[in-house]
């Protein structure tokens, strides 16, 4: 009796294996069990009549519970194999999976939707306006003189008779300017063109971001403080900055903005060709002649503007050594800036 009952358990242990095994393993084991010649749980019923009567029941018991849990654990496992056999044949399942690629932002697009984000936090709205341009809203109403070299076709894309490709962003100062009375506080982000090269530096088309505050009693302090706290939000805190004068035809006075180098944070390197500084943006008091092409009075209005290129300043962040870089679509450059989708 105690044999036997040492041979049941030892036979339970077995259980285990059902769920390993493939459907040949498991043809051998069921044969193995309860094969009619030589099955371990065969012999084990058929050795229990043989025990004493008083022995008998609780060892038939033991064993026919036991044939149960086999009986069912073979034809659970059966099913279990049936089900995955197609797919379990036709893949490798050991094959490395395929990466999985994810779309982000171009670091350009990201660097515009930061910047105009910092200008909302401002009080600037959004605007845009078209690509193709004429010369009215391009130059003339912008105060260039008749004879400005941008003016030639040389210079710019025309697309026929006084239509062009707009060369920058300041045209929808015009378009926001006649549509709109002051107070008007926008940034304008947009593609604009001009026949340059495409070298390490230039592009034929490349971002501008436009901005353009008009209301009564702006002054030169608005001016510097606003691009000033644009440059801190978006550089960082204790960044310097300084701003040159200059000269465009649709300011006055004009100014040059330029933040400390971001790479050597001023000493000098190669990327700000040892000057310490890197220059962001145009900028300047809108030009009474501007305002008055618009209808507005210039005496009582007064504003400033400013024109800034995100490819530049994507670059002066982060040290890109060439424009060209931002227009291919080399991933293994791009995924490092891998940005949120919109
Ligand atoms: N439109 C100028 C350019 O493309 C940039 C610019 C300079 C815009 C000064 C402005 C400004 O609004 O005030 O080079």
């Amino acid at each position: 009796m105690r044999d036997l009952l040492a041979a049941i358990d030892a036979l339970r242990e077995r259980l285990q294996e059902v769920p390993q095994a493939d459907d040949r393993r498991l043809q051998d084991l069921k044969t193995e069990v309860l094969g009619r010649k030589g099955g371990a749980l065969t012999k084990i019923l058929a050795a229990v009549p043989k025990l004493a009567p008083a022995e008998r029941k609780a060892a038939g018991a033991a064993a026919n519970a036991l044939k149960r849990e086999f009986e069912e654990a073979f034809a659970a496992h059966e099913r279990t194999l049936k089900a995955g056999a197609g797919v379990a044949r036709e893949l490798d399942l050991t094959m490395p999976g395929r990466a999985q690629w994810r779309g982000g932002l171009h670091l350009v697009t990201q660097v515009v939707d930061e910047i105009c984000e910092i200008f909302h936090e401002l009080g600037f709205t959004r605007a845009v306006g078209p690509e193709a341009e004429t010369e009215r809203y391009n130059f003339t109403a912008l105060n260039f003189p008749k004879d400005h070299p941008a003016m030639d076709a040389q210079d710019s894309f025309y697309l026929g008779g006084d239509v062009l490709l707009r060369t920058h962003t300041s045209p929808v100062q015009i378009r926001t300017l006649e549509r709109y009375p002051p107070p008007i506080r926008v940034v304008i982000p947009g593609q604009v063109y001009r026949r340059d090269p495409f070298d390490a530096s230039h592009s034929p088309v490349f971002e501008q971001i436009e901005g353009l505050a008009v209301d009564e009693g702006i002054t030169f302090v608005d001016f510097k403080a606003t691009l000033t706290a644009f440059a801190r939000r978006f550089f960082t805190a204790d960044t310097r900055v300084r701003f040159r004068p200059s000269f465009f035809p649709f300011t006055e006075p004009s100014a040059e903005m330029d933040v400390q180098c971001q790479i050597c944070k001023g000493t000098g390197c190669a990327t700000c060709k040892q000057t310490g500084w890197m220059e962001i943006l145009g900028s300047g008091m809108v030009h009474p002649a501007v305002l008055e092409n618009c209808g507005l009075d210039s005496e009582r209005y007064t504003g400033f503007a400013w024109g800034m290129g995100p490819h530049r300043i994507a670059m002066t962040r982060h040290g890109i050594p060439d424009i060209r870089l931002l227009f291919e679509s080399d991933m293994r450059f791009l995924a490092q800036f891998a940005g949120g989708t919109r």
